[in-house]
């Protein structure tokens, strides 16, 4: 309703490290996530570096991803590492059950993924297989990658990587309540515990053990899984999507208007409750906060595009993507004492991804720039922000016009993002800076005139960040005025 925004920031009194982990990301074997997107293989006709794709990777490596997350997702449950390793020739063909029943040519399996993570500069989160593998299987696949010593150790030695990998991250299967096993919250919590009972780090490494959590509002799962299994783990992940309508996801990437627009917002919004009443669940049983919650799967999820295949979750993204972006890490901000760890799903070509490729074509989505005007927030220290600000109000579905977080950055200075949600009001905000004294303010601003404004691989820059000159800073007072449906993210100095 055009009122302006207030708020405060309390540089004073800092809270937690922003952890870099929150920008850790999901690459599934999904439509062409890995084959296409990332995977190229011997193509001469697209520049890639061991099967990996140069473009590709040069873009990822620009936003500084911490962490990647593989191999699912649903496909982990299925997975079997060892059809993924030694001669490519000699690895089983097997079929994509979950993902548009496609040919799975197990290319891309353990060491391939291995050098995907060097190529990026990122540590590894991989998915065991408690579904249809056993413990056994689990417990050989960590000992191959990890093991100095032993015949694991040499078979890897054999297909090509004489040192042991660092697994950082490892995760007792996925959506265990549902594409993991269909179980109930009480057998996973066992299931669990037995799993991860076999799961050994190395002497003198450490693998931290991420158990399967709930779907979206499933309290009861978080509950059993704390109350059962938290002596076994050391986080318990949460997936929530962001669908605008009822499941299945009918809505369209591209074509939809302002309800649309508010519809999908509010959906991202309820991320904030939703870690709220999940972490508060997690602190009766772990005080501490020793367990992270794990947010590995969040983000966007519409229709299949026209005319590309069923099942492979490929979507556009447009501003609105970005937006649904600002919006979580603003809110991860809230929540960084318990929230070391989200991962957006996914990478490249399926749901919220960051690329998008046909062929030999790239283009960096509304998301990805997100992503890089944030860069600052990995490993910054939160510092707390209360905003007071009008309603964004459309149909059935309101909202805060302005979302917002801001962080010391290791470089030392501060940072602050505001985003405006509401799509034909600019906003004037007015933030009080409590103990900080600023004397200059740069920016980048992230906006278009559409809501459903993207980039296409022949129009590629029609979404993108660009300087920002409607912020000025005197004193201890920062006033912004945010242009509708924008994201602007402003460092201090
Ligand atoms: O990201 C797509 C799928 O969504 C994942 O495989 C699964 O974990 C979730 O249901």
């Amino acid at each position: 309703d055009g009122k302006p925004t207030t708020a405060t920031i309390n540089a004073a009194s800092p809270g937690p490290v922003y952890d870099k982990r929150i920008f850790t990301q999901f690459a599934e074997h999904l439509g062409n996530g890995i084959y296409g997107g990332l995977w190229v293989g011997n193509d001469k006709t697209i520049p890639n570096t061991n099967g990996f794709r140069n473009d590709v990777i040069a873009a990822l490596r620009n936003l500084s991803v911490p962490v990647v997350r593989w191999p699912g997702g649903c496909f982990a449950d299925e997975y079997h590492w060892r059809e993924g390793i030694g001669g490519k020739s000699k690895r089983p063909v097997k079929i994509n059950t979950h993902w548009g029943g496609v040919t799975e040519p197990n290319t891309v399996g353990t060491h391939e993924f291995f050098e995907l993570i060097r190529q990026i500069g990122a540590e590894a989160y991989v998915a065991g297989n408690v579904g249809n593998g056993t413990p056994q299987e689990m417990a050989e696949w960590v000992e191959y990658m990890t093991s100095p010593a032993g015949t694991l150790a040499e078979e890897r030695a054999k297909n090509g990587h004489k040192e042991p990998w660092a697994v950082p991250y490892f995760g007792v299967g996925n959506e265990l309540w549902g594409c993991g096993g269909n179980m109930r919250a009480e057998y996973a919590a066992d299931v669990t515990r037995r799993y991860a009972t076999f799961i050994k780090a190395p002497r003198g490494t450490r693998i931290m053990k991420i158990a399967a959590g709930a779907n979206s509002d499933d309290y009861n799962w978080t509950e059993t899984m704390m109350k059962m299994a938290s002596g076994q783990l050391d986080a318990l992940s949460l997936h929530y999507y962001t669908i605008p309508g009822a499941w299945p996801p009918r809505a369209s990437s591209t074509q939809f208007d302002e309800t649309g627009w508010a519809n999908t917002l509010a959906e991202a919004l309820r991320i904030d409750e939703l870690i709220t009443k999940h972490s508060a669940i997690m602190d009766k049983y772990d005080p501490a906060k020793r367990i992270w919650l794990a947010v590995d799967e969040w983000g966007t999820w519409y229709a299949d595009d026209p005319g590309t295949h069923p099942g492979f979750l490929r979507q556009q993204n447009t501003l609105r993507d970005a937006l649904v972006a600002s919006i979580h890490l603003d809110i991860f901000a809230r929540h960084a004492d318990r929230v070391k760890m989200t991962a957006i799903a996914q990478m490249v070509n399926v749901l919220q991804a960051m690329i998008l490729t046909d062929g030999s074509k790239m283009a960096l989505t509304p998301t990805y720039h997100v992503f890089e005007m944030y860069k600052p927030w990995q490993d910054a220290t939160v510092l707390p922000i209360s905003i007071d600000t009008p309603w964004y109000h459309k149909d059935k579905w309101s909202m805060p016009a302005v979302s917002g977080s801001a962080v010391r950055g290791k470089d030392g200075k501060v940072h602050v993002g505001l985003s405006n949600l509401d799509p034909n009001q600019p906003n004037s905000v007015t933030v009080k800076l409590d103990g900080l004294n600023a004397a200059n303010v740069t920016g980048r601003i992230l906006t278009a005139s559409a809501i459903n404004a993207h980039n296409t691989f022949d129009a590629p820059d029609t979404v993108k960040p660009v300087a920002f000159t409607g912020a000025q800073v005197s004193g201890g007072t920062l006033s912004v005025t945010l242009p509708p449906k924008s994201v602007v993210v402003l460092e201090l100095q």
